[in-house]
């Protein structure tokens, strides 16, 4: 059977409305559930995540991080922010973020609305 040259294109623009509407899932769930310590300047609530998506670790300008995560290192990929989200005080054992994400989709979401703020 012959595929038609419109099926691959379709596929493409069907993952880009997938990728936006996860992004927008991402922006509610980072409304309610972090924005109240993570706005556009960090303060003292907690960092500006501006800029996040591939900076090191501890690195938001502005914030006075816990030896916790500054000695953890490395750089935010989706692979580190799941793990951080999944369970903060298992990736950096002492680190001063509580809140978890418990759903792997949820996560996924955040971290695709994450990307999106430069
Ligand atoms: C109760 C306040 C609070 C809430 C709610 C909160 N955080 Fe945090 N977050 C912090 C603090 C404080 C830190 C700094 C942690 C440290 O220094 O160990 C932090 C650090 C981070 C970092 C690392 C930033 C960097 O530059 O290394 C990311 C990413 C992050 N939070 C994501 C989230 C996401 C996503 C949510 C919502 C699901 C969230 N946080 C909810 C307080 C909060």
């Amino acid at each position: 059977m012959r595929l038609s040259p419109t099926l691959p294109m379709l596929a493409v623009f069907a993952m880009a409305l997938a990728s936006s509407a996860h992004a927008a899932d991402g922006a509610r769930l980072f409304a309610l559930q972090c924005k109240a310590c993570h706005g556009a300047q960090s303060s003292v609530a907690g960092p500006s995540l501006n800029g996040t998506f591939g900076r090191k670790a501890a690195g938001a300008p502005g914030f006075t991080f816990s030896p916790a995560l500054k000695a953890k290192g490395g750089t935010w990929t989706e692979a580190s922010l799941d793990a951080y989200l999944a369970a903060p005080q298992a990736f950096a054992p002492g680190g001063r973020m509580a809140v978890a994400v418990a759903a792997p989709g949820d996560r996924a979401a955040v971290i695709a609305y994450l990307k999106t703020l430069k």
